[in-house]
């Protein structure tokens, strides 16, 4: 099993880390190939539990290489920090590889991400605040600063003062905000050239070769496919790919590497940030998913919007990424309803919509129509097998598996390493 892909399948914190993770020790390499540490992934082993953002989660996993491939947005402190911080508790940070055309995100990107979405006012997206997307509209622009650009000081110091001779006119003009010195910024990055040369490589080159050895290599996505620059719900998006496609494109590896496409979903829906959510709930059916399944934001600590399962949106990201496999994650979080409504199509304007409308203002006012499924009131985070689940969860996993467009191969039942039921071999 060569390639694999890890991503979510609704609006992210579908339990990626945790599916990583649960494919740990079989993996030579994990990779992350998008996105930067807007991503928060939360891993619970045994007594530990780690929040990961830049790191892809497989760093957890002796022996494994991680990888930040040439898709990523790097923020450098934040890079050592994270590194700092999983070392001081007895992780082996030290096969970590950086692609040298991987993106930096500096402290101007992190102010035009703040200032833009205060400037947006109610029509923000409700970012993360850490200069995402600003880095990826300067990689577009071709005004942006690679990592390999840190070990030439020249190349780096007309690379800033291209890149502010523009963003310091806006700041000033338009954000009142104060010029940024170019020399505040080369010296900034220049602090982590030491520490980051022995990690820069060429990762398409490693991976391409790894390959060939036979090596297995998981690709984890940060953020999700309705959160995809080019599939989710625009503009409420991240800025980068988090679809299967991205894998290839953020990585230099070609796409008919990838074997197995698993897209992490969770067994009802949430979404951080602005933008439609069809599902949405406001009732004490919200709460109690909010509640029981902790959600809260690991990156931001905002609370997450909560709602039902969307059957057509796991269709629609079935599609567009090619999934092989589904992880239902968080099954145990429905124990206790009577009903469980699952989404199985759209009513937009008294018309019924089968798939994600094609326009988005139909989507923004799509009214789910509801079947609705017996609940199950056991404790099923001992469950082990599908057997040992209750019948109405068993009914209920069937039912999603046939209106979503993949098979169900794992479910989550809890957030520990060993909580889950494995009906198909993710890797074999
Ligand atoms: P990611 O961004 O996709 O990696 O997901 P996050 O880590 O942001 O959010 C998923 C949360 O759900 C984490 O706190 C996990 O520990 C937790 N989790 C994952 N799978 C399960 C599960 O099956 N049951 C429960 N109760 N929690 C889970
Ligand atoms: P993981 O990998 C959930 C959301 C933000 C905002 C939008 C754009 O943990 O699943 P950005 O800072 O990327 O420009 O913000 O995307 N967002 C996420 N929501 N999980 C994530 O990552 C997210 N990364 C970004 O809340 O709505
Ligand atoms: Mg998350």
């Amino acid at each position: 099993m060569p390639a694999v892909l890890i991503t979510g399948a609704q609006w992210g914190d579908e339990g990626k880390g945790r599916a990583t993770d649960l494919l740990g020790s079989r993996v030579d390499y994990v990779v992350k190939f998008n996105g930067g540490n807007n991503a928060g992934h939360t891993v619970v082993v045994g007594n530990e539990k780690y929040a990961l953002h830049l790191l892809p989660s497989g760093i957890l996993t002796p022996g494994v290489v991680p990888v930040i491939a040439n898709g990523v947005v790097v923020d450098l402190e934040v890079l050592f920090e994270e590194l700092d911080a999983l070392s001081a508790r007895g992780v082996d940070v030290s096969k970590l590889k950086v692609s040298a055309n991987a993106h930096v995100i500096t402290s101007y990107h992190r102010t035009i991400d703040k200032v833009t979405e205060r400037f947006l006012g109610k029509k923000s997206i409700g970012t993360t605040g850490r200069g995402i997307g600003p880095a990826y509209a300067d990689k577009i622009n071709r005004i942006g600063i690679r990592i390999q650009d840190i070990f030439d000081e020249s190349i780096l110091r007309q690379k800033v003062e291209g890149a502010l001779e523009l963003k310091n006119q806006i700041l000033v003009k338009v954000y009142n905000r104060r010029a940024i010195e170019v020399d505040e910024i080369v010296d900034d990055l220049l602090r982590f050239r030491e520490r980051l040369a022995p990690m820069v490589c060429d990762t398409a080159l490693l991976l391409n070769n790894a390959l060939a050895e036979n090596k297995t290599v998981l690709f984890e996505a940060g953020q999700a496919t309705m959160l995809d620059i080019d599939h989710g719900t625009y503009p409420f998006v991240t800025s980068s790919n988090a679809t299967a496609g991205g894998a290839s494109t953020g990585s230099g590896v070609p796409p008919h590497e990838l074997k197995r496409i698993i897209a992490v979903i969770k067994a009802y829906t949430t979404r951080v940030g602005s933008g439609p959510f069809p599902t949405e709930l406001f009732d004490e059916h919200g709460e109690h998913l909010a509640k029981v399944g902790h959600e809260f934001g690991t990156t931001t600590g905002r609370p997450r919007r909560c709602g039902w399962y969307d059957a057509p949106m796991a269709r629609y990201a079935a599609r567009v990424n090619g999934v092989t496999d589904f992880v239902l994650t968080k099954l145990d979080v429905l124990s206790g309803l009577e009903k469980i409504p699952v989404c199985v199509a759209y009513d937009v304007d008294g018309v019924r919509h089968d798939e994600m409308p094609v326009n988005q203002s139909d989507f923004h006012h799509a009214k789910p129509i509801y079947e609705e499924f017996d609940g199950w009131t056991e404790d099923i985070t001992g469950a082990r097998t599908f057997e040992e689940l209750p019948v109405n969860a068993q009914k209920y996993i069937r039912a999603l598996e046939s209106m979503s467009g993949a098979r169900m191969s794992a479910i989550g039942v809890g957030p520990e390493r060993e909580q889950v039921v494995v009906l198909h071999d993710l890797l074999g």
